[in-house]
């Protein structure tokens, strides 16, 4: 494993995140004004070709899994190209591909990812009624996510093998009834079912009241069904995972609010436009895509980048310092959580 991916902390950053495009076919409250964000000039957008060189050098650094997210990144309108290119460097290590969606058009795309190296997909979906998904994603589309998350389970039922997880953002007074019908989905299916605590992102509104935390959540589950226990999950999960007797499915609680869990976090993270972050909430950025395109005579960016990365890492060190003694959250983690991708 490559010396410049380990941190101080012995982390191996063995897990890249590829934000492939800023835009997105929802509005979800939580997430984006109706309006939609600001996007940046095309030009300073990755292209695919640097995407795929850029995931070849990690791994060939040692990531082992790249998840493409977004915005959206299925509105991306070369994504299944891209993932083909990606999915070849299996042959160099690459273990794991995944994609964080909203489901709307993945049907359509599956099978065709799939046969490219998609070993995973989390889903985002909110509600399971079709009224309240047009309230909390400001769009129609309900059907077509049910779509795909069949189209996933048939393709399974197959021996496709694809880990499916949704992931739940539980808001007061919108979805936080639907609790126990999403925990009741892994009754007979194959999900992992992720309820999230609501976070503050630029512009959402974000207030308190409306987070459900951890132990709320835990509370109304435990209440229908006392049996809850908790699993152990993998070494670097976001989230913590339970699972109730005789159910297929597992749950779990992504606690960013409530219980941070930067010290085990292993993710290297570039964003659309090609900026390299190591932490959500550290401020330091470096352009991989500047590195990229500035003229090296050929040579690959390898000594520029991990000399870069080197510094984000020493910026990190201060950042988990902060994180951990984090008070409340203040506008620099609201600004920053907008890079999450
Ligand atoms: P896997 O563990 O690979 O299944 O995916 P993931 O949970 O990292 O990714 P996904 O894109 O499904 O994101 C789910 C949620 O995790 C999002 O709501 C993010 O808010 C949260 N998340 C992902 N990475 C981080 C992180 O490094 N820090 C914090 N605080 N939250 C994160
Ligand atoms: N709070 C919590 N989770 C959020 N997501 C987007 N915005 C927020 C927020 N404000 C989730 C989406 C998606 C994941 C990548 O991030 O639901 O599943
Ligand atoms: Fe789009 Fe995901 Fe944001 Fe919803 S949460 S608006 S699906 S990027």
């Amino acid at each position: 494993f490559s010396e410049f991916l380990t941190d101080n902390f012995n982390r191996q950053h063995d897990y890249l995140r590829i934000s492939v495009t800023e835009r997105c076919n929802l509005r979800c409250l939580y997430c984006m004004p109706e309006e939609g964000v600001p996007l940046s000039p095309q030009s300073h957008l990755l292209t695919s070709p640097e995407i795929y060189y850029l995931s070849s050098l990690f791994v060939s650094q040692g990531v082992t899994k790249i998840r493409l997210t977004g915005g959206e990144p299925t509105v991306r309108k070369d994504i299944v190209p891209l993932m083909q290119s990606i999915g070849s460097l299996r042959k160099n290590g690459l273990r794991e591909l995944a994609l964080t969606t909203n489901g709307i058009s993945l049907h359509r795309k599956l099978d065709k990812m799939v046969e490219a190296g998609l070993t995973g997909v989390n889903i985002s979906l909110d509600t399971l009624d079709p009224f309240q998904f047009q309230i909390m994603t400001r769009r129609k589309g309900f059907d077509a996510v049910m779509k795909s998350i069949d189209r996933v389970l048939e393709m399974n039922k197959l021996g496709a093998g694809i880990k499916l997880k949704l992931n739940c953002v539980v808001m007061r007074g919108l979805n936080e009834r639907e609790i126990i019908p999403f925990v009741e989905l892994g009754r007979e299916k194959d999900i992992e079912v992720r309820f999230i605590e609501y976070m503050p992102f630029d512009g959402n509104k974000w207030s308190e009241k409306k987070m459900l935390s951890y132990q709320e959540m835990l509370e109304i589950i435990r209440m229908k069904y006392p049996e809850l226990r908790r699993v152990r999950g993998h070494k670097n999960d976001t989230s913590k995972t339970y699972e109730i007797p005789g159910f297929v499915g597992k749950m779990g609680f992504i606690t960013s609010m409530t219980h941070n869990f930067c010290g085990s976090c292993n993710r290297l993270r570039i964003t659309s436009d090609g900026n390299l972050k190591v932490c959500l909430f550290g401020n330091s950025e470096v352009s991989l895509r500047d590195l990229l395109r500035q003229d090296n005579n050929g040579e690959p960016i390898n000594e520029d980048t991990f000399e870069a990365m080197k510094q984000l890492e020493m910026n990190r060190r201060q950042g988990l310092l902060s994180a951990d003694s984090r008070p409340s959250w203040g506008e620099r983690e609201v600004e920053l959580l907008n890079v999450i991708g």
